[in-house]
């Protein structure tokens, strides 16, 4: 099975939100941008805009009826800002124009006055001011501070992670429509539907039920449109409101670059205590998070960094702390991994430090310290179906050899380099809010036998379609053919949560088979009485045919769907789904906050030309814990597509802001992301394994794989040093060519 859009996709047919063919009144709209990164507004002049022929409307925070805030916690987060502006690229006012270009030159004809304040870019900084968005929190088991007594070797350290720019193909963009009697129509690029429905409702002061938010499919969101869509469909609402006129509102690459939030940069301080032969006895660490100037999806990201700052390891006494800090750049947001990958960068660097001071191979005190079946986390929950032994394991027996040939070839080569580095994963599945795992879906079956499902999942390449089919078609038993997912739209399905948190398959296809179940029993009974059956239990479907215990019958699933409806069967469905046993007491900070684990390993192998300080990443292998796959082929892609995008991360992907505040990484020219040659060898074997926590045993996939490419930096780390001794290993992501090749030469 290949992906549900990919002939679409192909043949360039598929429709996007800049797709739709727009009538002539279409209003286009933009934003007045801040040009300072923190000050307040003094005044506004619009009279050269307004005067532009073609500028039908001008809008500022004043023109705003309801709330002027679009964040979760309604404090904090203007859609314009009224008076202090907190970063460059924050809209101040909306112009509303006959054509896009117009609108864009009324926005540059504007004269902001501003009171320029301090801004602060850092997050240390900013927390050393206490600029917080929230006080820390901590997460701790054992007592650290009693176990340095007990250990052989302690290190300490710091390292830094980057930012990373989402580089969805479809930059952010609405249209918005109004509709009768006060309400409005939403075409938006978002993972939201629902919660960009009530922000346009609180924000335009309406009921949730006159705002209908409608989306086909997404060109790519990675997390950058589980929050930071909303703005936008907001301001293209508040235009078509206020205008009562289609308003069309569309970034380009760059302006996208410069005005949504980035995976979130941390800092962070880790201590680390073993025995002598390299168990770990201790572990502390603290996280400086750099929120950007509101709170977004921050304290979300930053409690999922807390989960994951054990990575696969089990620790007897850790303390995780984690703070959030505000500075005045653009909001950072959700990015695949949501806070986790930071984490888990922190303790391999960790590892990596002990290791040196050691003298061992980092994989020597990885492999001791894996978490075993039945070990708690430090958050009270208990490891079930646990492998990160046992994909450890199967990836070593792929891995014979590879060691001592990197040797040799190290003793051979002077002015090249190879190294070999290893990443287990553990990443915890569910919304981290226990409210948010939940779902519904809405299945209809039509005359011809055709089967139509709503949900709340968002399409946005990674499969969820495909994935849902796939649950429909097996519980109903028919051809996938015969199923269609609709978009998704929040008069069809009410209060969905994000399609987020490599959840959406697991949520949606949930509810998608308690409701294909619940027609398949109403099938049966229509079944049973045109077959003169008493007992319904032997009804069952196969392949579109119908069999009373093991006989095929003459009766076939277009057969069955018309009696149905002749003997007035309801042919639709509702369901509702809510993960089971899932709750977390945020005052002990302990409690049982997944659903599940999904395990993994990856063994990275880069080449270093240590003359140039150019890389290339070889080889790949993984052995990935993917329960029982609903769609193989694309969870393959998923796993690729992951690694890839997070060694971008770990590599090439260097966001640089100017002192003033400005993105200078703002186009593809000036930001690298991986390309087809920076793509290494992907070698990917799945754990047969089965998974009880999820639709028909399989697991959740999008995020987790993006862990892998840690190991990226660790093994250049190594390669470097196999080369230049005397460095002394800083941890610094991304490890660009440059940093490598400065690296390579550094004497201390
Ligand atoms: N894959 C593609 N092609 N495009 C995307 O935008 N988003 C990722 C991941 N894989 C993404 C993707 C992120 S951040 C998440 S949370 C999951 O997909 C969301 O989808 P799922 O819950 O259906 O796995
Ligand atoms: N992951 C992704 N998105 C989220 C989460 C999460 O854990 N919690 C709230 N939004
Ligand atoms: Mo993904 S970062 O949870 O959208």
């Amino acid at each position: 099975m290949s992906h549900s859009d990919a002939v679409l996709h192909l043949r360039g047919e598929s429709i996007f939100v800049d797709d739709i063919v727009v009538t002539p009144e279409m209003l286009h709209a933009f934003p007045l941008v801040s040009t300072i990164a923190h000050g307040l507004i003094k005044n506004i002049d619009f009279q050269a805009a307004q005067a532009l022929e073609g500028v039908v409307a001008i809008f500022t925070a004043a023109n705003i009826a309801g709330e002027n805030q679009i964040g979760n916690a309604s404090v904090g987060e203007e859609l314009l800002a009224s008076r202090e502006v907190l970063y460059v690229g924050q809209p101040v006012a909306i112009m509303v124009a006959k054509t896009p270009e117009l609108a864009k030159q009324a926005a540059a004809l504007c004269q902001v006055e501003y009171q320029i304040l301090e801004a602060i870019f850092n997050a240390r900084i900013a927390d050393n001011k206490g600029l917080h968005i929230a006080p820390p929190r901590t997460f701790a088991v054992g007592n650290v501070d009693n176990a340095w007594q007990d250990c052989a070797v302690i290190v300490e350290g710091q390292t830094e992670s980057g930012a990373q720019e989402h580089v969805y193909f479809e930059t952010q963009i609405a249209l918005a429509y109004p509709l009768e009697n006060g309400g409005l129509k939403l075409l938006s690029a978002t993972q939201s539907p629902s919660f960009t429905q009530k922000i346009i409702a609180r924000v335009l002061n309406k009921p949730m039920h006159l705002v209908e938010v409608d989306v086909l499919r997404l060109g790519g969101g990675f997390g950058g449109k589980e929050e930071q869509a909303t703005m936008w469909a907001t301001l293209a609402a508040l235009a078509a409101d206020k205008t009562q006129q289609p308003v069309k509102l569309a970034l380009s690459r760059s302006e996208d670059m410069s005005f949504t939030g980035k995976r979130h940069p941390y800092s962070a301080d880790f201590k680390i205590g073993l025995n002598a032969q390299g168990k770990i006895l201790a572990y502390q660490v603290k996280f400086y998070q750099n929120a950007g100037a509101t709170a977004d999806l921050s304290l979300a990201i930053l409690e999922r960094t807390l989960f994951h700052a054990g990575g696969s390891y089990f620790i007897p006494n850790l303390k995780a702390t984690a703070v959030s800090c505000q500075t005045h750049l653009p909001s950072n947001t959700a990015f695949r991994g949501f806070g986790a990958p930071q984490a888990m960068f922190v303790m391999e660097a960790a590892i990596f430090a002990a290791a040196e001071k050691m003298g061992l191979d980092a994989s020597v005190i990885q492999q001791q310290n894996l978490l075993s079946e039945g070990d708690y986390f430090y958050y009270g929950m208990k490891a079930e179906n646990a492998r990160a032994k046992a994909s450890w394991q199967q990836l070593q027996q792929r891995l014979t050899g590879q060691q001592q040939a990197i040797a040799e070839f190290n003793c051979t080569h002077r002015l090249e380099k190879k190294a070999l580095a290893l990443m287990p994963l553990c990443f915890g599945i569910a919304f981290t809010a226990t409210f948010l795992n939940q779902a519904s879906a809405l299945v209809h079956i039509y005359t011809d036998g055709s089967v139509s499902i709503s949900c709340g999942a968002v399409e946005m390449g990674q499969g969820v379609k495909n994935k849902l089919i796939a649950v429909a078609a097996r519980v109903l038993s028919i051809a996938e053919n015969r199923i269609k997912i609709e978009s998704t739209n929040t008069t069809r399905i009410a209060n969905m949560s994000p399609t987020a948190a490599s959840n959406g398959s697991d949520l949606n296809g949930q509810a998608v088979l308690i409701a294909c179940q619940q027609l398949l029993a109403s099938l049966k009974k229509v079944a049973a009485e045109a077959l003169n059956v008493t007992d319904i239990d032997a009804i069952r479907i196969q392949q579109e045919r119908v069999y009373v215990k093991d006989v095929a019958t003459d009766l076939t699933w277009s057969q069955l769907i018309g009696k149905a409806y002749m003997t007035r069967t309801s042919l639709s469905a509702q369901a509702f789904y809510a993960t089971p046993d899932i709750y977390f007491d945020r005052s002990k900070e302990s409690g049982n906050p997944f659903a599940y684990h999904v395990y993994g390993c990856a063994a990275v192998e880069v080449t270093l030309d240590c003359l140039r300080g150019r890389y290339q990443v070889d080889k790949v292998r993984i052995v990935h814990d993917g329960g029982q796959s609903l769609d193989l082929k694309v969870d393959i892609g998923q796993i690729e597509g992951a690694l890839v995008q997070g060694l971008g991360w770990l590599t090439s992907e260097e966001i640089i802001f100017d002192d003033s505040g400005h993105l200078k990484t703002n186009d593809l020219s000036q930001y690298k992301i991986p390309d087809i040659y920076a793509a290494p060898e992907i070698e990917i074997e799945f754990l047969n394994s089965d998974n009880p926590a999820a639709v028909l045993n399989s697991k959740a996939v999008g995020e987790p794989p993006l862990m892998y490419a840690i190991a990226v930096y660790f093994a250049l780390a190594k390669a470097v040093q196999a080369f230049n001794p005397d460095w002394q290993t800083v941890y610094d992501a991304p490890f660009t060519p440059e940093k490598v090749l400065l690296a390579l030469y550094r004497k201390i």
